[in-house]
């Protein structure tokens, strides 16, 4: 008791007892009906949003009475870039999908390391070519660079001189009409991820790529919305011009690519696979050459 409310007590004990209860009992009162309150809006709101999520699914996937897919354009002759055998399961799954089944599109991939520095190229090689078989990708549509300079390691960024040229030599073998890969943060901020952004980006400001060929990158999201599967639909939706959705068939093919990649499948991973947004819905940005200059400048 403080010295004021000992005085209090001393001269009128009762009165003292009697309205310090009764003010402490009324403010817990009031505190745990508000707690109360909070926590059923927040539980009655979390409801709502996932039914919403669910009918949204539902009116993409099963009713189609929404059309939650914007394509890229241009999609006569796509290159995936990606920096390690399974990225094209791991992340690119929704867009790989829906342009390989296209007609009228042909899809290319490169891998820009084989994990040939922990002594598994071989092994990981050939995962790669079962993976893009599940996922359409002709084997001869895949080519797997196995560089000295470009090793898979997460703490390496890899020289954007040697990634540029590699990249442009294959827009150019294949007359590419659209290239896409990974954003400036590569979805988990890997540096051999992003550092095929900043080649992509050079050659961009540079005017290296040819002008019929568009760049699309690979959007990277928070990790709350990384693991939010279905749930991120409405973000999505809302938040980008380019996205690609699957339903329950290509995700299961999506799991059965992911599964060729044998030495990959770790428990971590299998969590992933489960929970991860990038199973179901992907969102791309076109890139923009006064983003990029920003990008750039910031960069150096
Ligand atoms: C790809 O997405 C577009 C846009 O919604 C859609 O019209 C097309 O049918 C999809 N392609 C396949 C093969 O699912
Ligand atoms: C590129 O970004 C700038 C500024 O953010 C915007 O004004 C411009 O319209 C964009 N261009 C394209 C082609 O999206």
């Amino acid at each position: 008791m403080s010295e004021v409310s000992q005085a209090i007590a001393w001269h009128d004990p009762f009165f003292f007892v009697t309205y310090v209860n009764e003010s402490v009992s009324n403010f817990q009162i009031d505190l745990v009906n508000y707690t109360k309150e909070i926590l059923e809006h927040l539980i009655i709101g979390c409801f709502l949003y996932i039914v919403l999520c669910i009918f949204l699914y539902f009116a993409v996937i099963r009713w189609r009475v929404l059309k939650f897919n914007k394509v890229v354009r241009n999609s006569k002759r796509v290159l995936i870039v990606t920096a390690h055998p399974d990225d094209e399961c791991m992340f690119f799954g929704p867009t790989i999908l829906n342009l390989t089944k296209e007609e009228n599109t042909k899809v290319y991939l490169v891998c820009l390391s084989s994990g040939r520095n922990y002594g598994m190229g071989r092994v990981r090689t050939e995962e790669l070519y079962n993976s893009c078989k599940v996922l359409g990708i002709d084997d001869s549509n895949i080519v797997i660079i196995s560089h000295e300079d470009l090793p898979d390691d997460i703490h390496i960024r890899w020289p954007e001189e040697t990634v540029a040229e590699i990249i442009l030599r294959y827009i150019e073998t294949y007359d590419i009409t659209t290239l896409i890969t990974f954003d400036r943060t590569g979805i988990s901020s890997h540096p051999n991820h992003y550092s095929i952004y900043y080649a992509v980006a050079h050659l961009s400001v540079g005017k290296e790529i040819p002008k019929g060929c568009k760049v699309y990158v690979l959007e990277s999201i928070n990790i709350f919305r990384k693991y939010w599967f279905i749930l991120d639909i409405p973000l999505s939706f809302l938040l980008s011009r380019t996205r690609y959705i699957v339903g329950h068939h290509d995700r299961t093919t999506i799991h059965q690519a992911m599964a060729q990649h044998k030495s990959q499948l770790l428990w971590f991973r299998k969590i992933y696979l489960i929970f991860s947004r990038y199973i179901v819905i992907n969102t791309l940005q076109e890139m923009n050459t006064s983003d990029i200059e920003l990008d750039l400048s910031i960069d150096d």
